[in-house]
C-alpha cells in the first residue's frame, strides 16, 4: 500500500485507554502506560514500512498533570526512559523527532527537557518519518501563544499563513488521519486548529491492545472516506 497515492501523508493518534487497559488486569494504571509502548512502536515501524511522512501522537496533555502525583510522576519517568533506551534505533531507523508542547514549563524534570531537545538536534537530519510526540500539548495554549505572538507583529499583516507560522511547528502538515483509540468520542484539546479537516475515526481498541491490523483497517477505511473541503 502506498499512502502517497491516496494522500494520506500525516496520521495523529491519541493514544488512550491504558489505564483501563491496566485495570481489567487487575494492574495498577502505570502498568498500562508501560504496556502502551509496545504498540507505539509497532505504530512507528508500520509508518516506516508504509512510507508514512509524519505520524504524531498525544503523549501528555496539559490537563494530565490533575493526574495523581504517582501516576504523573511515572509519566515523565517512562516519557524519559522510552528516549533513552529507544531514541538510537529509531534514529538507525531514520525517525527524525519533534516535540509540541510547553515544552518550558517548570513542572517538567529538567532531565525530560535536556532528553528532548537532545533528541531533536540528534535525529534532525534523518527523513524516513516525521514522528511528532505531544507532550504537555494542549491546543488551546498553542492557539493562545500564536495569537500572542501574532499581536505584537504588524496585526494588519495576519492571514491564515502569517498565523500558521506561529504555531508550535510550523512545517508540520495538518493530519489527515486522527484515530482516537478506547472509544472515547472527543478530541480532548489536541490539535484543534489542524484538524480543522481531517478524517476522525474512533476504535474501541485499548491502546496497548492496538496493532497493525487497525492501522491497516484505518487506512481501508480511510480510502472510503471523500473529503470535500467544502466543495459540492
Ligand atoms: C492514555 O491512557 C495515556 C495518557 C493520557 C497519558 P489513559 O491513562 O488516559 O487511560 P484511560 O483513559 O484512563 O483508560
Ligand atoms: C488525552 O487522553 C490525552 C492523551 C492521550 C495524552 P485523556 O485520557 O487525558 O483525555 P480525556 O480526559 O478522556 O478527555
Ligand atoms: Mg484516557
Amino acid at each position: 500500500m502506498n499512502l502517497k497515492d491516496i494522500d494520506l501523508n500525516h496520521i495523529a493518534i491519541i493514544m488512550d485507554g491504558n489505564g483501563r487497559w491496566a485495570t481489567n488486569q487487575g494492574l495498577d494504571r502505570t502498568a498500562g502506560h508501560a504496556a502502551g509502548e509496545f504498540s507505539l512502536s509497532r505504530s512507528i515501524d508500520w509508518s516506516l514500512d508504509n512510507n508514512l511522512e509524519w505520524l504524531t501522537v498525544f503523549a501528555f496533555s496539559t490537563e494530565n498533570w490533575s493526574r495523581s502525583k504517582e501516576e504523573v510522576d511515572f509519566l515523565m519517568f517512562f516519557n524519559r526512559d522510552i528516549l533513552i533506551r529507544r531514541r538510537e534505533e529509531f534514529n538507525d531507523k531514520g525517525v527524525k523527532f519533534h516535540f509540541i508542547g510547553d515544552l518550558a514549563d517548570e513542572r517538567i524534570p529538567d532531565e525530560n527537557k535536556r532528553l528532548m531537545s537532545e533528541t531533536q538536534e540528534i535525529t534532525k537530519n534523518n527523513s524516513n518519518l516525521n514522528l511528532v510526540f505531544a507532550f504537555n500539548y494542549g491546543s488551546r495554549k498553542e492557539i493562545y501563544d500564536a495569537i500572542t505572538k501574532v499581536s505584537k507583529n504588524d496585526i494588519d499583516a495576519i492571514n491564515e499563513e502569517s498565523f500558521r507560522s506561529n504555531l508550535l511547528l510550523p512545517e508540520m502538515p495538518d493530519p489527515d488521519l486522527l484515530i482516537r483509540t478506547a472509544g472515547e468520542k472527543r478530541v480532548s484539546n489536541f490539535l484543534l486548529y489542524q484538524l480543522s479537516y481531517t478524517e476522525l475515526m474512533f476504535v474501541d481498541t485499548l491502546w496497548p491492545d492496538f496493532d497493525e491490523n487497525q492501522l491497516d483497517l484505518a487506512v481501508k477505511e480511510f480510502e472510503n472516506r471523500v473529503r470535500k473541503y467544502g466543495n459540492a
